[in-house]
């Protein structure tokens, strides 16, 4: 899918502040299907609004909101950040979703592709951590080339080990 400017097409753009009360309707449906993100944010719209460096988009389809991405800087919970080449300048992809109902229609693949051009853009490798069990995501990084960095765990909370894939946007 290429961003367009046809009304029946979706279309990437900047997220706004007002984007996020919708946001987080898709995200609940996408919980309520997927379990993802695994532990429901107790402000969700906190969540979404990720820190003073984060950028953001949002795909509207239809008139509405129906899918979302983020790049923001490493975090110290991060790993694939961490399997880059030393010195290499990252920025870490996140709150990857569309809305169930909105699936199959490479929206996905327009916002992922949205961040990662970003990140070109600032000098930057697009790099992101995705829990093992979440599919549909893992499907698509492939399918779109991104490179598999490495399988890893994290902790999530006190005994609490997940199971995540490490990935990079595909070289230039
Ligand atoms: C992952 C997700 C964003 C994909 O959204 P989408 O708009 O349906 O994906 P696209 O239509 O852009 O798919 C692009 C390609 O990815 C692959 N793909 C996507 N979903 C797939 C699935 N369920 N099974 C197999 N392959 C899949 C396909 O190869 C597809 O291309 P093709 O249809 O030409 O073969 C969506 O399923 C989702 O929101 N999942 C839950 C949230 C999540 O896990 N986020 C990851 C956070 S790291």
């Amino acid at each position: 899918m290429r961003e367009t400017n046809s009304a029946s097409e979706p279309q990437v753009g900047p997220r706004g502040d007002d984007d996020i009360g919708a946001c987080v309707a898709a995200l609940a449906a996408v919980h309520a299907k997927d379990g993802y993100p695994i532990n429901w944010p107790s402000d969700p719209g906190r969540w979404l609004a990720g820190g003073p460096d984060a950028a953001a988009w949002v795909a509207q389809w239809g008139g509405r909101v129906v899918g979302h991405v983020m790049l923001v800087r490493p975090g110290a919970d991060d790993v694939a950040p961490t399997l880059v080449g030393a010195g290499a300048e990252v920025a870490v992809v996140s709150r990857l979703f569309v809305d169930p109902a909105a699936r199959g229609h490479r929206i996905g693949a327009a916002l992922l592709d949205r961040a990662a051009r970003e990140a070109e853009r600032m000098g930057a490798r697009a790099v992101l951590d995705v829990v093992a069990t979440d599919t549909a995501a893992v499907a698509l990084y492939e399918r779109l080339g991104w490179e598999f960095l490495a399988s890893a765990q994290q902790e999530w909370g006190p005994g609490e080990l997940v199971d995540v894939r490490c990935y990079a946007a595909p070289p230039e």
